[in-house]
């Protein structure tokens, strides 16, 4: 601090970087090229370089040896898991007093779905289709993150995911490049607002770049292959929606794509994303991931793991320290690396210099407005409003839901009913168990107080032991109705938490058979991080509720869904597949030479398994019914740089008020290239009162037709096109239009 406020900055007025050449400059420019002018290689190094703190240690003052040792010799450049903010002011005055030019730390954490404040996991709010709300649980993130010293955010998480075996498809937004895009935009601008600088925001993280969810198998950090057209047309569009909203930083992916771990590769790094898309912020590896490239068997030291990664592009290397211990020799050996590593290091300080921290270090770590933020009633009054309108309503038999308030009495059965960790799902940061309010609290509030609530655990989520059952059904047998709370716990989704069964773990389906043997009406509750593949729960119980991993508010959005004070709207951002033997099974996928045809025995099909998946992309119920109808285009074909318009009509025909998620989706029915048989092109979501009719508009352009064509060329061709508008990827209306 004390140097950069005075030699250094000095230095710039003073006109080390020539007269003229400050004239033309911006102050940010000017400063960040004289600082780079004053800097050592190793401090350069040290810039590039992240390393964890303990996140157990939650006292106010950095003691711990190692810590101290990086910060005061200028050996990293940056923190993660480091929070709070005393904490991280103590660790901050370490690196600005005790280093040479003073270069302020950044903190980052993962806080994918809130800090302390816990919302919905990511792939839930997915679900409710409301861009606003989803941005703003990343505003209060970064509020609250803000207030604690924290800089930076590892989210959000933009991976396509097409398997649900894989247990990270909980941290972004489903299976559709359109979708995910909007919702990383938005998730972008949340974290982010429009002034890195403002105290109540902070960078944001576009990961894992790139194709991370493509890993065989659904195994976590297991190799990707995908063709460079699917990589530009499925994988990175959300990346490239980030990186076009200004996200600050790049996370690079585990995997290996195509034979390159995404952590060295220059096509990735280098020429789309700094290259094509010009991207300005900075590129972090992930955990370890530099190094790991020796266990891929591309570096065959952690030398050339370095090496690679700089060629690659990766500005910041987290965790592992081959950059810390090998890249001054590697230096020494190709002077012509220096230039990688200054633009490196511009873009970590450039960064730094958009946050304020040059100003004042210490903005960010401020205990009065951190005890006066975090935590705050609003924040939690925003989680009951995402939460319940993530929910989606899969089955609702002989309109089981919504429930009377005046029942005379509810069994609330199941392991997860009165559960308060699933509810914070996985990558829960600073989320605490005392601040979630389960669902058997949810139902005791919301009940009337005639009501009488049994309760019963029946088995645990994931054991063999039904001793439970008896005691179970005693208290489903005398009640009206059954609400049966089951699913995965928290840590059967997120990093490393790949399976390859996604029924319901250990006995929870006898519980539920067991349950509605009794003949009682059984409603489900379930509690999950990825889709469920099971087929009897879907098809016997009398009403289901996929409530995902739903924060610290679950229990009162359940609650407000379960009682009809909340007509649910959600609609699945992900294909529910029937059994793990479907997979991958997504809805934009191609048609084949041999499309599905139950009359013709040599179609694409299993002959062991339905054709169709449990539930469709874009799936969901309501408590009202809506009609679709007089889908009518004010054109049959239009030339690019025209538009075509599409109305269609739709009647709440049922007899409460609801929201409908009214989905566009195209057909291009021939191009050089074979071509998806859907993709979604844009959504409407509307309320109707009983009775009530809208029309509903969208346009489409030339532009929204674009695709990687024959010659990797991203462009529209004419030719005959379907448009579809209906309530789910599986119940559409067609009309054709032809693009001249
Ligand atoms: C994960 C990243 C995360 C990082 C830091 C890694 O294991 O893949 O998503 O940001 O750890 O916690």
């Amino acid at each position: 601090m004390r140097l950069i406020f005075s030699t250094f900055i000095l230095g710039i007025f003073l006109g080390c970087s020539g007269p003229d050449q400050a004239q033309k400059l911006s102050p940010k420019q000017a400063f960040l090229d004289s600082l780079l002018n004053e800097m050592t290689l190793a401090e350069k190094i040290g810039q590039m370089s992240q390393a964890t703190g303990n996140w157990e240690k939650t006292g106010p003052v950095v003691t711990d040896p190692d810590m101290v040792d990086l910060a005061t010799r200028g050996k990293v450049g940056s923190f993660l898991n480091v929070f709070g903010a005393a904490r991280t002011r103590s660790a901050q005055e370490l690196a600005v007093n005790q280093t040479r030019l003073g270069i302020p730390l950044i903190f980052g954490y993962d806080m994918i779905h809130g800090y302390k404040t816990t919302f919905p996991i990511p792939l839930a709010e997915a679900a409710s289709w409301d861009l606003d709300l989803i941005k703003r649980s990343a505003e209060i993130t970064a509020i609250e993150a803000a207030a604690s010293g924290l800089h930076w955010n590892f989210a959000p998480m933009v991976d396509i995911a097409r398997d649900p075996r894989w247990g990270r498809i909980m941290e972004g937004a489903g299976e559709d490049p359109w979708w995910g895009s909007k919702v990383a935009v938005a998730r972008v601008q949340g974290y982010q607002g429009d002034d890195l600088s403002s105290l109540s925001t902070i960078a944001a993280t576009a990961k894992h770049f790139a194709a991370y969810g493509a890993a065989e198998g659904g195994r976590d950090y297991n190799t990707t292959e995908v063709s460079e057209r699917t990589l530009r047309e499925v994988y990175l569009p959300p990346f490239q929606a980030a990186a076009k909203a200004g996200v600050a930083t790049f996370m690079n992916g585990f995997n290996d794509l195509n034979g390159i771990p995404a952590t060295a590769s220059e096509l990735l790094v280098r020429q789309i994303l700094k290259k094509e898309w010009d991207f300005q912020g900075f590129v972090v590896s992930d955990w370890a991931s530099v190094q790991e490239m020796t266990d891929h068997s591309i570096a065959s030291s952690d030398k050339e793991a370095a090496e690679l990664a700089l060629i690659g592009g990766c500005d910041m290397e987290m965790v592992s320290t081959t950059y810390t211990e090998f890249m001054e020799e590697l230096v020494k050996e190709n002077p012509t690396y220096i230039s990688y590593i200054d633009e490196a290091v511009h873009r970590v300080l450039a960064i730094k210099y958009d946050l304020g921290l040059f100003q004042d270090p210490y903005r960010y770590s401020d205990p009065a407005r951190e005890a006066e933020v975090v935590l705050h009633n609003d924040h939690f009054k925003h989680a009951r409003e995402i939460a319940k309108r993530s929910i989606v309503l899969l089955e609702n038999r002989n309109q089981t839901l919504p429930l009377n308030t005046d029942l005379n009495r509810i069994a609330v059965i199941g392991p997860l009913a009165d559960d308060k960790e699933t509810p914070l799902g996985t990558w829960s940061a600073q989320g605490r168990q005392e601040h979630v309010t389960t669902i058997l609290e949810g139902i005791k509030l919301a009940s009337g107080d005639e009501t009488k609530i049994l309760t019963a655990k029946g088995c645990e989520v994931n054991s063999s032991d039904k001793s439970g059952f008896k005691n179970a059904r005693s208290m489903a047998k005398q009640a009206d109705v059954i609400i049966a709370v089951v699913g995965e716990e928290a840590l059967m989704s997120g990093e490393a938490l790949s399976r390859s069964d996604i029924g319901l773990p250990g006995v929870q389906l006898e519980l539920l058979q067991m349950l509605k043997a009794t003949g009682k009406p059984v409603v489900v509750v379930l509690m999950n991080g990825r889709p469920i593949a099971e087929p009897w729960m879907y098809e016997n119980c009398d009403a289901v509720l996929e409530t995902w991993h739903l924060g610290v508010q679950s229990g009162p959005a359940i609650a407000d869904v379960l009682f009809g004070s909340y007509n649910p709207s959600g609609k699945l951002p992900v294909t529910i597949p029937r059994s793990v033997g479907q997979i991958p099974i997504y809805y934009n996928h191609k048609n084949t030479g041999r499309a599905y045809d139950p009359t013709e025995r040599y179609t694409s099909q299993y002959i062991d398994e339905d054709h169709l998946p449990q539930y469709p992309f874009g799936y969901g119920l309501s408590y009202t019914e809506f009609e679709y109808s007089n889908l009518v285009l004010d054109k049959s074909s239009f030339h690019a740089g025209e538009s075509i318009s599409i109305g269609v009509d739709i009647k709440n025909s049922g007899p409460v008020s609801g929201e409908e998620v009214v989905q566009l989706y195209v057909r291009d029915m021939f191009g050089s290239v074979t071509r998806p048989v859907l993709e979604l092109k844009g959504f409407h979501k509307t309320m109707l009162a009983p009775g009530e009719s809208q029309t509903i508009h969208f346009t489409l352009g030339a532009e929204d037709l674009r695709f990687w064509d024959k010659d990797m060329k991203f462009s529209w061709e004419p030719g005959n096109f379907k448009v579809f508008v209906g309530p789910d990827s599986g119940d559409l209306l067609g009309a054709d239009f032809k693009l001249l």
